[in-house]
């Protein structure tokens, strides 16, 4: 197994064959790109994975994703930053790809309040520089991860993707919204096929610290209170990985000149439920700190799935309890706790 560090995963390059489909998946290292490509990489494409590693959450976690997959044959793994057109235009020029996946991303919505020019430069700027690579290379499709974030306040629900969505109420929603518009003009101009997924809520094995599940799990088995905000007046629609997988996979599939789909479970859940959950499966009471909604946070998220079903096949599996049971099970095995 090759170390993985900043230094010495600069370029991984492997051996490939030459009768599959090339997916570049950008965020590689993150919780849902390496999910989608380990997903690629077992039904036998190719994938040029580029992640900058960055410290939003803890490195070792997202090194420890990259070697699971990163020995694969069919992986070449940069250590590079979507923000560096030159790199970029290095890859493009050195593989075929035939297919784009953005998933690289500063992700969080509390965290845009305080660090509000990191989302400018990933979200913004490295969108644009991998939309200019479609422009001077010919790829076949392009997906891109947005956010139910781009709702914001919305009122009505479920959220459908013919909802207005002038209103989002943090600066992550905002960049996720002008991702596609971006992604609009793009296609328009240049014909490229582009395809924004509003991911709902995404949870399993290999989750993001800094989301609910994980925070609540960790606290609860530290025995440290975990803080429930809105006073638990919250309400999310948790989406499992797999689920998440598919659909995306799925969307790179099947080229659109220009669409939004929803990826969702379909299903709100009351946060005191997860929390329910939580505690029945680990056998733990949570010491609970609640408090109000923070700002940027909406109160409910609930997403309409019916065009992504109808055009995209996509039909989620798994409930609630069942995806926290497999969370549950992965966190244990990784944290070694006994
Ligand atoms: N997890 C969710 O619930 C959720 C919900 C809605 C949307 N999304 C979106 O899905 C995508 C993936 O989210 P995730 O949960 O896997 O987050 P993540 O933070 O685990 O993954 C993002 C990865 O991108 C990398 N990255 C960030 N900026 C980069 C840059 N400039 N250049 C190269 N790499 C960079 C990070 O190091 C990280 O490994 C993001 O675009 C996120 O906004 C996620």
């Amino acid at each position: 197994m090759p170390a993985i560090g900043p230094e010495s995963c600069d370029l991984f390059e492997n051996a490939m064959i030459d009768n599959h489909q090339t997916t570049l998946v950008t965020g590689v290292a993150g919780f849902i790109g390496f999910h989608i490509a380990r997903s690629l990489l077992d039904k036998g494409d190719r994938v040029i994975g580029i992640d900058n590693l960055n410290p939003y959450y803890d490195i070792s976690l997202k090194k420890a994703r990259l070697e699971q997959i990163i020995s694969h044959h069919n992986l070449t793994f940069y250590h590079k930053d979507i923000n560096d057109l030159g790199a970029l235009k290095k890859i493009f020029s050195q593989h075929h790809i035939d297919k784009v996946c953005n998933l690289a991303a500063q992700a969080g919505v509390r965290y845009s309040i305080q660090n509000p020019f990191t989302y400018q430069e990933s979200n913004i700027r490295g969108f644009l520089n991998l939309l200019e690579m479609a422009r001077q290379f010919p790829i076949k499709n392009f997906v891109f991860a947005s956010s139910s974030s781009v709702y914001g306040n919305n009122k009505k629900l479920p959220f459908a993707v013919e909802d207005s969505v002038d209103t989002p109420i943090s600066l992550y929603g905002v960049t996720k919204r002008t991702n596609e518009l971006m992604a609009y003009a793009y296609s328009h101009l240049f014909k490229i096929p582009l395809t924004g997924l509003r991911y709902f809520t995404v949870y399993g094995p290999w989750g993001r610290p800094d989301m609910a599940l994980f925070l609540f799990t960790r606290s609860i088995l530290d025995g440290r209170p975990i803080d429930i905000y809105n006073f638990g007046k919250m309400k999310r629609d948790f989406t499992y990985i797999d689920d998440i997988a598919d659909g995306t996979i799925s969307a790179l599939n099947t080229p659109f000149s220009y669409e939004i789909f929803n990826l969702g479970n379909s299903k709100t859940e009351e946060l005191m439920e997860l929390i329910k959950i939580i505690q029945e499966e680990l056998g733990v009471e949570a010491k609970k700190n609640f408090l109000p909604l923070q700002p940027g946070d909406v109160p409910e998220t609930y997403a309409n799935i019916e065009k992504t079903k109808k055009m995209l096949g996509f039909n989620p599996k798994t409930s609630l309890r069942t995806g926290i049971r497999k969370f549950l099970a992965w966190y244990k095995d990784y944290y070694k706790i006994g």
